[in-house]
């Protein structure tokens, strides 16, 4: 992960919040970062992550849809907000 998004989660209070993780990489996936989040913001709630093959990044427009609405964070699913508030 790179050690700005390090520090801005470091910053910030992430307690009640779902943090989704997503990045392009050029064959390393997330690596550990999913894991890292989670170390770094135990108070939320660390989402199934999403890797984007950086050279295919322009034709990643659905996939990146389809991920967020198995995450309820797009589309008609959108619900997970409200069930984070109850
Ligand atoms: C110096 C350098 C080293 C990189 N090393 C890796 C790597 O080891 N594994 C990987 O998955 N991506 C690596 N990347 C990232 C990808 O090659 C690619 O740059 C990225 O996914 C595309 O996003 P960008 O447009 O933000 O660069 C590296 C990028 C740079 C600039």
């Amino acid at each position: 992960m790179p050690m700005a998004v390090n520090t801005f989660l470091e910053e910030y209070d992430f307690e009640g919040k779902i943090i989704a993780p997503f990045c392009t990489h050029g064959g390393s996936g997330l690596g550990s970062s999913v894991t890292d989040i989670e170390k770094l913001c135990p108070d939320a709630e660390t989402a199934d992550g999403l890797a984007v093959y950086g050279l295919r990044a322009d034709q990643a427009g659905e996939q990146v849809a389809e991920w967020l609405e198995k995450l309820g964070l797009y589309g008609e699913n959108q619900d997970r907000e409200e069930e984070i508030q109850e």
